[in-house]
């Protein structure tokens, strides 16, 4: 698929994927979304890629769901046409994802980090769900993924206001793991990825989706799928080879078997 809204990379075992929308600040219309998803479908039937990083651009790294897309659509249009459905396919890529965030993450650009699995922003990353400012609400997991992870009072207030969050505050707030300097954002993110693809990408799979579940169900439930997947990963030559190595004080070789 020729792409005309994304760029790609490969960087050693990392797939990057650049939104590329500028004149739009990255605004996400069906386009991206569509080209996304594919992207993200490629890297994940691709043997040779163990984690992707979505990135944007130092100013925005998405403003949000395109609101001149959105702006004729009536009550008919946008629940018969279900046209924020597609999102989800990105919550849903097996191999790792690593938001970049630099700039802007407002409405669905903050909404689409969120479906990412670890965030890192750069120091002049500003987080928002600016919605209620349009008349309109978070579509994309801003009011369900946003409360889980910075809880009930803080998603309020965002999501009833509007009020940005700089990335010190999103760091204090637990909603990225790290704050790196803007000129390295995308070499850091590519080095975690790549931290990851030198573990078991099996195991990996497992791991993610076991943290996953945390934010799915119940405490219980997720307890006991968390076993069922720990006790799977003895089925795993990887498995075998990781506690060897340790009981033989050498670095593990992974096969991904
Ligand atoms: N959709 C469509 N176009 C957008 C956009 C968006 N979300 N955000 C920015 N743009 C466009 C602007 O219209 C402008 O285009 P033109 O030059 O053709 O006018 C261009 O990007 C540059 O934007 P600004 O001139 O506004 O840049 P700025 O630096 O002055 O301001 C900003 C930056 C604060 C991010 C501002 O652009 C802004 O507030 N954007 C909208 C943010 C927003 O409300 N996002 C939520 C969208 S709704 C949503 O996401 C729903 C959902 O949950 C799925």
């Amino acid at each position: 698929m020729a792409y005309e809204t994304i760029l790609l990379e490969t960087r050693g075992h990392v797939g990057v994927v650049q939104l590329n929308r500028p004149k739009a600040l990255n605004a996400l219309n069906a386009q991206v979304i569509a080209e996304l998803t594919e992207a993200l479908n490629t890297y994940d039937a691709n043997p040779q890629i163990a984690a992707v990083v979505i990135t944007g651009s130092d100013k925005a790294f998405a403003a949000g769901a395109d609101i001149k897309e959105m702006a004729e659509k009536d009550y008919i249009d946008a629940s018969v046409g279900n046209f924020i459905a597609p999102w989800q396919a990105i919550a849903r890529a097996r191999k790792p994802v690593i938001a970049a965030v630099a700039g802007y993450a407002l409405g669905g650009g903050c909404e689409l980090a969120m479906m990412c699995d670890i965030i890192l922003c750069a120091d002049n990353a500003k987080f928002g769900q600016p919605e209620i400012n349009l008349g309109t609400i978070p579509g994309a997991g801003g009011t369900q993924r946003l409360a889980r992870v910075v809880g009930k009072s803080k998603a309020m207030e965002m999501v009833l206001t509007g009020r940005m969050l700089d990335a010190a505050e999103a760091e204090r707030s637990n909603l990225v793991a790290r704050v790196v300097p803007l000129e390295n954002l995308v070499d850091e993110a590519v080095k975690l990825g790549q931290v990851i693809g030198d573990k078991s990408k099996p195991v990996v799979g497992m791991a993610k989706q076991a943290v996953n579940v945390a934010y799915e169900t119940t405490l219980e439930t997720g307890l006991q799928v968390e076993r069922q997947l720990f006790y799977a990963t003895f089925a795993t030559e990887d498995r075998r080879e990781g506690m060897a190595a340790f009981g033989e004080k050498r670095s593990p070789e992974f096969q991904d078997r």
